[in-house]
């Protein structure tokens, strides 16, 4: 990635990942990432913010000769995760007299996952500071936008704030700035789907701080800049409320027929009552998309055939991304089929102890659906509405 400047001094020396296809070896990521770093050039001493995943370090390494940087004073750390402190250890090597910037916690992380000396440290504390001369930085502990001692950095004269993951987007682009919103309000949600919801109500509580604050930019880790930062604020306003939407979203697989039947009816009853219904056939969806519709959907129906004595191994999958993920979803329900018994509804009940979902009646049919399974279809259906509608009313 080129070297653009923010604001004079303050420029972006981070690396864009064209081709990264996939997270953790778990997100799908069909735009790419970025992984963005900020130098911040004071009149007396020069600040590091993030570094880059290590398998692009030379586009960081190249960024800093670019801009002739001789001396690094400190490295910020506002997360431990390598996509961003990996490269801290070769930034040392290569500027031994930079200091790390972090809180404790950090500290800590960064101490047995990257193996950095005690003595390469400097801790700071919530809403301490750092003066660069004319510029000066304050760190505000942030715990739990992805990991427990992460933390954000605010550059006061200039009025960024730097986010790290907290309101990123995966997305390779070649903008520095954002300028067609629409176009990034999909990675962002993405993004929070897959890695923010499961700490949906700290932000919503730390969400208030930041409305406090008088912000001009937030420069997040990952994909463009914020020149409007009520934009990227005001939509995770609503992702992280309680607020959800009249929708219903069917993961499901059918091996012989019955549950893909049954999905096909319910899908059909949904629509007849004015509900969006979102099905997801696991053998075909990108678990990122079944990610992000999680974060409005009033409801979650399961569809799944008995394999052996439990849900089909794609579902056990889901349910426990779904699980893990912590969606506001008010209302569950499983539907699907079995040839001689089993116990997929318990198992899949189990698996879901994170939500706080009501679970309504399920259907589950011998074989494949005949006339009553239907009609038990339309009662779920009905339920839905009824649920849905008492519940729009209530918020
Ligand atoms: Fe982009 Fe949690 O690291």
């Amino acid at each position: 990635m080129a070297v653009r400047e923010l604001r004079p001094g303050v420029y972006s020396v981070g690396a864009v990942d064209w081709d990264r296809r996939i997270f953790d070896e778990l997100i799908p990521l069909p735009d790419g990432t970025s992984y963005n770093s900020y130098l911040i050039k004071g009149r007396e001493r020069t600040a590091l913010i993030d570094t880059v995943d290590p398998t692009n370090l030379d586009q960081l390494l190249d960024n800093l000769q670019k801009l002739e940087v001789e001396r690094i004073d400190y490295i910020i750390s506002n997360h431990a995760e390598q996509d961003h402190s990996g490269s801290i250890p070769r930034i040392l090597e290569i500027y031994p007299q930079a200091k790390v910037v972090t809180n404790p916690k950090c500290k800590e992380f960064l101490k047995y996952l990257l193996l950095i000396p005690e003595k390469s440290f400097i801790t700071v504390k919530d809403r301490d500071t750092i003066s660069l001369g004319d510029k000066t930085l304050q760190f505000i502990l942030f715990p739990w936008v992805h990991w427990p001692e992460t933390m954000l950095t605010y550059l006061k004269e200039d009025r960024i704030l730097f986010t790290c993951d907290l309101f990123g987007s995966h997305l390779a682009t070649s903008e520095l700035f954002i300028r067609d919103e629409a176009k990034v309000y999909e990675p962002a949600k993405r993004y929070y789907a897959e890695i923010m919801m499961p700490f949906r109500t700290s932000i919503r509580r730390h969400l208030e701080e930041i409305e406090e604050m008088e912000i001009e930019i937030i420069a997040p880790s990952h994909g463009p800049v914020h020149q409007r930062p009520e934009f990227i604020i005001d939509a995770y306003r609503d992702w992280v409320s309680d607020k959800v939407e009249n929708e219903v979203i069917i993961p499901y697989v059918s091996m012989h027929g019955s549950t893909d039947k049954m999905v096909s009816y319910f899908l059909d009853a949904l629509m007849e009552r004015g509900i969006v219904v979102k099905p997801f056939n696991l053998t075909k969806t990108d678990i990122g998309e079944l990610a992000m519709a999680l974060v409005d959907a009033a409801s979650i129906v399961i569809g799944s055939p008995t394999v052996l004595v439990g849900p089909h191994p794609l579902l056990v999958y889901a349910v426990y991304l779904i699980n893990a993920l912590r969606p506001k979803t008010k209302f569950i329900s499983i539907i699907g089929s079995y040839g001689w018994g089993g116990r997929m509804v318990e198992q899949l009940k189990e698996m879901l102890t994170n939500l706080r979902a009501e679970l309504l009646e399920p259907v589950i049919v011998r074989g494949y659906p005949k006339g009553e399974d239907f009609k038990s279809l339309d009662r779920l259906a009905d339920e839905l509405l009824k649920r849905h509608r008492a519940f729009r009313k209530g918020v």
